[in-house]
């Protein structure tokens, strides 16, 4: 049985960029856009027209430049809204109308004051008024972790009567946990989709760090769409990790069947991408995209690295971008790791000099942070000569081939 295919939907653009701190001009929004496409993502949400100008041009540009993916925008169930969503898309080589309404109960009463019949009805409108600009509608039931599940399935239900092809739902506040949610999922799978051709969604905040374990839960329980960003950008603690939901996919091919068009050697650009344009890093330890991702400074693991990165690797960095295998120096790391800078850098050690090196070396990364290829060298007595020949004798057992993995 083949794998199946799980839709990549991109809203770097709208939900990413609505957060504190994310926001983006028009050229860069074009430019992360174009990066998105290179990337492989399936769809790009490139913001929420009726919200303002700037996001008006945005999704006007990207569906102008972007013509080999499709482009989604925002609008709430309201006419206006449907229409100025509509607007945007009109050059778009594959347009997508994203309309969207809570259906918790805490949202009907404290935030939209409406009623269930209410909010079903608006739906209904919307759905079928959005159908008649674009062949692709996408209907998101916001806060569906909260909400009362008989009436979720209810909208759903209307939506996709209304002519919504792909149902999203999301987990807004990050509440949900992965068992709870992938029961979700299967209940509106069973009682919702049937034997209908709807694409199930979701889309999983990270205010418990569960975002893309959620996100995973769902696709096994039959989620073929997830919404993610690049570097997990988004309100509050962020959106699922674009990066992360696919390397997981990708890496854990043997328990999760499935594949992504995404190119992820494209990974690691994109992260850098987002975060010279944000003017924002990831944090060091982020998987897959962060500084210390693939670093290793025990000496432990610094020798079974240089043994084969299999020791201590999952994925290779090349996979996902990442330029080279980082070894840092420092204070726990060990003499071997100490040895193959050495040969980097052109200078051959015999074993005693590498055990006095390592000495100096030892006392120094005692002070030091970090200790860099100029203060190894400085380490180095005067009877030790740069050569351009490789380490004789313990060196060959060292192998930096990149692993295969299955
Ligand atoms: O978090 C959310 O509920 C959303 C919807 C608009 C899809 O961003
Ligand atoms: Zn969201």
């Amino acid at each position: 049985m083949s794998a199946e295919r799980i839709a990549i939907f991109d809203t770097t653009l709208r939900d990413g960029e609505q957060s504190p701190g994310c926001s983006m001009d028009l050229p860069e929004k074009v430019r992360m856009a174009r990066q998105l496409e290179t990337l492989g993502a399936d769809i790009i949400e490139a913001g929420f027209p009726i919200a303002s100008d700037g996001d008006y041009a945005a999704v006007e540009a990207v569906a102008r430049e972007c013509r080999d993916v499709t482009v989604a925008a925002l609008c709430r169930t309201a006419e206006p809204d449907v229409r100025r969503a509509a607007a945007a898309l009109r050059d778009a080589a594959r347009p997508r109308i994203h309309t969207f309404v809570a259906t918790s109960d805490i949202h009907l009463q404290f935030k939209l004051k409406k009623t269930r019949a209410e909010v079903i009805e608006m739906t209904r409108q919307a759905v079928g008024l959005a159908r008649k600009y674009a062949a692709e509608v996408e209907f998101s039931a916001e806060d569906a972790t909260r909400s009362d599940v008989a009436y979720l399935c209810e909208v759903l239900t209307v939506a996709i009567e209304a002519g919504a092809s792909i149902i999203n739902i999301p987990d807004t506040v990050g509440y949900t946990l992965p068992t709870e949610f992938s029961r979700l999922i299967r209940t509106i799978k069973e009682r919702v989709v049937g034997d209908r051709k709807v694409v199930i969604s979701v889309h999983c905040h990270n205010d418990l760090g569960l975002a893309v374990a959620n996100s995973l839960a769902a696709i096994e329980a039959g989620a073929r769409q997830v919404e993610c960003t690049v570097n997990g950008i988004g309100e509050r603690a962020g959106n699922a990790s674009l990066e992360e939901i696919v390397m997981a996919l990708k890496v854990r091919a043997d328990q999760l069947p499935f594949i992504t068009g995404v190119k992820t050697p494209e990974l690691y650009a994109s992260s850098q991408l987002l975060s010279s344009i944000i003017g924002s890093d990831v944090q060091p330890n982020k998987a897959i995209v962060g500084r210390n991702a693939f670093a290793h400074e025990a000496g432990i693991h610094q020798h079974g690295v240089i043994s084969n990165p299999l020791c201590y690797e999952i994925m290779t960095p090349e996979s996902v971008g990442v330029p080279t295998n980082s070894l840092v120096l420092g204070k726990h790391s060990g003499r071997h790791a100490l040895a193959l800078r050495y040969q980097e850098l052109g200078y051959t050690l015999g074993p005693s000099e590498v055990d006095a090196a390592y000495e100096r070396f030892s006392e120094l990364a005692d002070r030091k942070k970090r200790v860099y290829d100029q203060d190894l060298i400085a380490l180095l007595s005067v009877n030790t000569r740069a050569t351009d020949a490789p380490l004789p004798g313990a060196s060959a057992a060292i192998n930096w081939a990149v692993p295969t993995y299955t």
